[in-house]
Parts: C-alpha cells; sequence; structure tokens
C-alpha cells in the first residue's frame, strides 16, 4: 500500500510516497481503508516541528483527520464490519501514522460510521475542526456537556471567523443545537460562505464595530474565539453576564492581555480548548455529537454549504499543506491513494 512520510522535520523537509506492507490489526483496533484525507495547521505545525530539521525515529505519515471504508477488524470488534462507511480522528496524534496513507490501523474508538448521505470528502473533513467546534460550544458550567437538538434553545453564539473550518463547524453545530448565531468575517465573499453555512447574523469586523453590530442583536452567552490576541477585549465588553468566552487559539504571541476587572464584572467565564487533549468523556460526547449531527444532515461541507473544497493527489502532500498553511479559505483534501 502507498504511503505519503517525511523523516524529517522542517518546512522544507520532503514528503515521499512509499510502497509499504498492510499493517496487522491488533485486539481493539480496526484497519481504514482511507480515500480522502482532511488537512488541518495542526498538520503543517506537526510538520514543521520547532522549525529545525530533526531526524524522526520513525517515518511520519502525516494528518489527523481522514475517511474511508473498514478494511478490516480484530476478532473483539462487533459494532464494525469490513466495507462500513466510516471517519477517523486524531490519527496522527502521538503516533506516527497519519491518514495519508492507504491503509491505517487505529483504536476502534476513533472510526466512527459515516452514514451513506455524508460524502467522504465530508468525513475527512469532521475530525479536527468539528470536535474542536463542538468542546468549544460545551466548555461551560452552565451549559450542556453534550449538544443534541435543542441543547442550546435561547443561547445566542458568537463565532468569530465563521469562514474558517473550525467557524464552520462551530456555526453548523450551533444551529443544529438552536442556538442563534451571529458570526464575524473579513470581507464580502467570506460572508457568503458564513450566510451559506447557516449563520444568522454575518458581521464584517474590519467594517463594523463589532460590539455595536453585535449587541444591537443580542448578547452572546458562549463565544467560540479563533483569535484572543484579536477580539478577548470585545468579547468582554459585548459577551451577556455570565458568559462563556472559548480560545481555541490565542492568536499570535505565548501571552494574552486580560481586561480581568471588567471579565470579573461579568462573572466572566474564559476557558481554552485544545482537542487532543480534551477528557475522555468530553472526547466522546463531542464524537457522539457531531456523528448524530452528521446523521441529521446538518454537516455539510462544499462551496454550497459555505466550506470550499480543494483537493490534491497523495503525490502532493506538501502542496496540500502548502495550501493550508497560505490559508486556503475553505477545507484542503488529499485523494488517497
Ligand atoms: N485548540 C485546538 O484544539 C485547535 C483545533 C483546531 C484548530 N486550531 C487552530 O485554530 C486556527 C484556525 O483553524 P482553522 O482550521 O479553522 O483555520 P482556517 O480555516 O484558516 O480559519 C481561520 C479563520 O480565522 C479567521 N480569523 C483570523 N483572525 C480573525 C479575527 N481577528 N477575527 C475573526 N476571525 C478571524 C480567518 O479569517 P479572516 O482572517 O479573514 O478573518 C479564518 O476564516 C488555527 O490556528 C489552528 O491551528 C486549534
Amino acid at each position: 500500500m502507498k504511503a505519503a512520510q517525511y523523516t524529517l522535520t522542517g518546512d522544507d523537509s520532503p514528503i515521499t510516497v512509499v510502497d509499504r506492507p498492510a499493517p496487522v490489526v491488533p485486539a481493539g483496533h480496526v484497519r481504514v481503508k482511507i480515500l480522502v484525507s482532511g488537512v488541518n495547521p495542526t498538520d503543517v505545525d506537526q510538520k514543521r516541528g520547532s522549525g529545525a530539521h530533526r531526524e524522526l525515529k520513525h517515518p511520519q505519515v502525516p494528518n489527523q483527520d481522514g475517511a474511508g471504508t473498514v478494511d478490516a477488524i480484530a476478532d473483539d470488534i462487533t459494532d464494525l464490519k469490513p466495507g462500513d462507511r466510516v471517519w477517523v480522528w486524531d490519527s496522527a496524534w502521538q503516533r506516527s501514522e497519519g491518514t495519508a496513507q492507504e491503509l491505517v490501523v487505529l483504536p476502534a474508538k476513533q472510526v466512527v460510521a459515516l452514514p451513506g448521505h455524508a460524502s467522504f470528502d465530508l468525513g475527512a473533513s469532521l475530525g479536527i475542526p468539528a470536535l474542536t467546534a463542538h468542546r468549544a460550544l460545551t466548555s461551560f458550567a452552565e451549559g450542556p456537556a453534550r449538544l443534541s437538538p435543542g441543547a442550546l434553545k435561547g443561547h445566542t453564539v458568537l463565532v468569530a471567523g465563521g469562514a474558517g473550518a473550525v467557524g464552520h463547524m462551530a456555526i453548523q453545530l450551533a444551529r443544529w443545537a438552536g442556538a442563534q448565531v451571529i458570526t464575524t468575517v473579513s470581507d464580502t465573499r467570506k460572508a457568503e460562505l458564513a450566510h451559506l453555512a447557516g449563520a444568522h447574523h454575518v458581521i464584517d469586523y474590519t467594517t463594523t464595530n463589532l460590539v455595536e453590530a453585535v449587541t444591537e442583536i443580542a448578547r452572546p452567552s458562549i463565544i467560540v474565539e479563533v483569535n484572543a490576541k484579536a477580539n478577548l477585549h470585545h468579547d468582554i465588553e459585548l459577551v451577556a453576564l455570565g458568559g462563556g468566552i472559548s480560545i481555541y487559539t490565542p492568536g499570535g504571541g505565548s501571552g494574552l492581555d486580560v481586561p480581568a476587572r471588567a471579565a470579573m464584572m461579568k462573572n466572566v467565564q474564559l476557558s481554552f480548548v485544545l482537542t487532543y487533549l480534551t477528557s475522555e468523556q468530553q472526547k466522546m460526547h463531542a464524537v457522539d455529537a457531531v456523528a448524530a449531527a452528521v446523521a441529521d444532515g446538518a454537516i455539510t461541507v462544499g462551496e454550497e454549504h459555505g466550506l470550499p473544497l480543494i483537493r490534491y493527489d497523495i503525490g502532493n502532500v506538501p502542496g496540500a499543506l502548502g495550501a493550508v498553511e497560505s490559508h486556503f479559505v475553505g477545507k484542503v483534501l488529499i485523494a488517497v491513494p
């Protein structure tokens, strides 16, 4: 089987496509025939490493996310069978086996059924973005631990950066859960995409007074924040009393200037999200909720749904990583093999 791999970290280190034997399937595991591999900023970061060239102990196959069909199962697996359509998550997290290869073996909990109406492109777009969005929407003491239809009824959610991959998933999950959704973008094309994703209100943060524009609609009880460095002061000003701000990207540098008094005067809850290190329960709530939203047809990808797709082949993984790095608007996918 074909696998794309690198043996040296660093932006410019080569990625080669090699032939490998099919991996064996230990107990508790599933072998997936990957058809589409999804690329995220984290995959670029993983390859870059510290920036310097560092020789890896094992060749690294890139990419956390992917979709395909079950190729083989261990004897103790009962809820999946060969041929089932599936999506996978966190494939390359602390492992050398990402999804840019024809066959990947994963613990069964990381292999999730994909309904017949959902494309493999959608399946490969879920893992990092949708699981992060779910955690960001559920990290508050008073909120639901797991989204479902109606779970956010009565809430207004502000999603910063609604044309981003995580932003797109946050809009669609919040809508599915019954929230009123406001989102921000930086130009008219992204505004159109955010509307197509399902946001009720879209605000261009480059031309509008954000605090005025949001509070005219409502004070959000939940904010999903992609750039805390740029937005935290505004967020604290416009958030509802007792509301929560969920930060999944600090936005440059390692520190953050928190207007602590203003935050205290509103009992604001600040929450930080790293999808890899959510608790087991939080992760499984996210996986189950995302699977349910996909089954309901509430999560969609493609230009017509607000998340354009661009596709590379497995011989051009560097091109795919480069597209993510240069902020392609939408989702970068790799066709495997
Ligand atoms: N913590 C975690 O677990 C986790 C998980 C997934 C991703 N991430 C990180 O989250 C970031 C986004 O990932 P992604 O895949 O969604 O990337 P993406 O598709 O490139 O989206 C990023 C979005 O953020 C928007 N943005 C940037 N600055 C903004 C601002 N000040 N206000 C509002 N929107 C702003 C961008 O649009 P404009 O610049 O045009 O506004 C863009 O639409 C990356 O840094 C990634 O590493 C973290």
